[in-house]
């Protein structure tokens, strides 16, 4: 049993906890949350200690492992604390807002042996990770075009928008990692379009957008395309599909089931998307506690990395420099 402890319990850190807690091969070792209440809440419910400090956390012998579920500007702090206790990590995306301060963080922890692992969860989607088995195995081809629709169903509130650090930085981000996953190969031109269309006030506001769409190209030519947007109102669209040479694989949203109704009024009548991401992606998120077992266990490097998270920030900020700038950005341009 790896006995992992979380850091942080708010929205998704109680999620994460609770998988822990269930998951055959590990055990929760406890939580921490700067807000008290949260933190005793979780450990009431779950019969697990609550520690009085990250430092006591770090410390105890009782905990083999951290899960950061914090507030992203705390994550590189923790990583690096928790590096230098010698504690694997399953670390929250994004590592941080700033590549400056990713990078600082890959510096101090160059070289250490522990797995550090980031979450981007949708890697462990059935279905997404099915698409990229498609190529792997040869089954469509070569590959040539990835299209990636990613949109939440309605705007997050103001105050998390505000500090959210923008849709590239924030939301994008999943898809850029997705987008990386796919094509199996480094992004080296970033261009991107953004609007103000779902709250332009808000937006003009943050100086944000919540209406993007990126054309992500790679060395060898291939293309991904990724459409966003804050607010789709049939619900949380989520879907992935590559285009190869000899046939195509679409990972397609999920429904609460699969009754399709026709009638004389309409065809294909569906029931609704699944909610938002701790609904849609419930697996993906147990599958990613175990990937990270297996990590520790096993010795191995995680299935998602520090770097892949550090790539992930390169395209946010080319694609938002491409916004800002209406051309076409090198990725070595921020690197
Ligand atoms: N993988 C995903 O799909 C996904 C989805 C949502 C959020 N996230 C990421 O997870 C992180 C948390 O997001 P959330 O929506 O749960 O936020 P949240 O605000 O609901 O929870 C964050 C919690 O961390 C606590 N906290 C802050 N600083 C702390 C510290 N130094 N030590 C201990 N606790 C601390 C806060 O008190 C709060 O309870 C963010 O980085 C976010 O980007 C990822």
């Amino acid at each position: 049993m790896l006995r992992i402890a979380v850091l942080g319990v708010g929205r998704i850190g109680r999620m994460h906890a609770e998988n822990i807690a269930a998951h055959p091969r590990a055990a929760l070792a406890g939580v921490f949350d700067t807000y008290a209440p949260a933190a005793k809440e979780v450990s009431e419910k779950l019969g697990v200690p609550n520690f009085e400090s990250v430092d006591a956390v770090l410390a105890s012998g009782d905990v083999d492992a951290v899960l950061i579920a914090t507030s992203t500007a705390t994550h590189a702090d923790l990583i690096e604390k928790a590096v230098a206790a010698g504690k694997p990590i399953l670390c929250e995306k994004p590592i941080d807002l700033s590549l400056a301060r990713v990078n600082a963080c890959a510096t101090k922890i160059a070289g250490t042996p522990l797995p550090i692992m980031l979450g981007f969860v949708r890697r462990f989607d059935t279905g997404h990770a099915a698409v990229r088995r498609a190529i792997e195995d040869g089954t469509i081809g070569d590959l040539h075009q990835v299209v990636i629709t990613s949109r939440d169903p309605g705007m997050a509130p103001a105050a998390y928008i505000e500090v959210s650090g923008g849709i590239f930085r924030d939301m994008t981000i999943h898809d850029f990692d997705m987008a990386r996953f796919i094509l199996g190969e480094e992004v080296t031109e970033v261009s991107a379009t953004g609007s103000r269309l779902v709250d332009p006030a808000l937006m003009a506001k943050c100086d944000d957008y919540d209406t993007v769409t990126v054309v992500l190209t790679t060395a060898s030519g291939k293309q991904a395309i990724i459409n966003n947007s804050r607010r789709a109102v049939y619900g949380y669209d989520q879907r992935v599909e590559a285009l190869g040479s000899a046939g195509m694989a679409v990972s397609d949203n999920r429904r609460l089931n699969h009754l399709r109704l026709s009638t004389e009024a309409f065809t294909d009548q569906a029931a609704p998307l699944m909610n938002f991401f701790i609904d849609r992606y419930a697996d993906a998120f147990a599958a990613e506690i175990g990937a990270f077992v297996d990590a520790v266990e096993q010795g191995k490097t995680p299935p998602v990395t520090f770097e892949d998270g550090r790539q992930a920030l390169i395209l946010a900020d080319a694609a938002l420099r491409s916004v800002r700038e209406g051309r076409v950005v090198k990725t070595s341009e921020v690197a």
